[in-house]
């Protein structure tokens, strides 16, 4: 199973054993991460599952949905590496991916 970093605003940090086939944020709930809060279930309409990414890691996944980049921008503290976790679904690929989780989202 791939390994999934989450890294919270104030610095905590835990790594999970992610299930492929879910995304982040699927993998975030069923793990209970504070800081993901997915009130719209995954649908892409409430962009309460922002997460920041390292540049390697945001280039690598490719390129947004305009769906993805409409919702984010109703995000807060928007950086370019911003990307909805409900949006990025995990594979054997992504082992290793760190996801930081923005201030005051919690
Ligand atoms: Fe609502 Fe991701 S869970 S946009």
């Amino acid at each position: 199973m791939p390994k999934l970093t989450f890294i919270d605003a104030d610095g905590t940090t835990r790594t999970i054993e992610a299930q492929t086939g879910l995304t982040v944020m699927e993998n975030a709930v069923q793990h209970d991460i504070p800081g993901i809060l997915a009130t719209c279930g995954g649908s892409c309409s409430c962009a309460t599952c922002h997460v920041y990414l390292t540049q390697e890691w945001f280039e690598k996944l490719g390129a947004l949905s305009l769906e993805e980049l409409d919702m984010l921008d109703t995000a807060h503290d928007l950086e370019p590496t911003s990307r909805l976790s409900c949006q990025i679904t995990m594979t054997a690929d992504l082992d290793g991916l760190v996801v930081r989780m923005p201030e005051g989202q919690h």
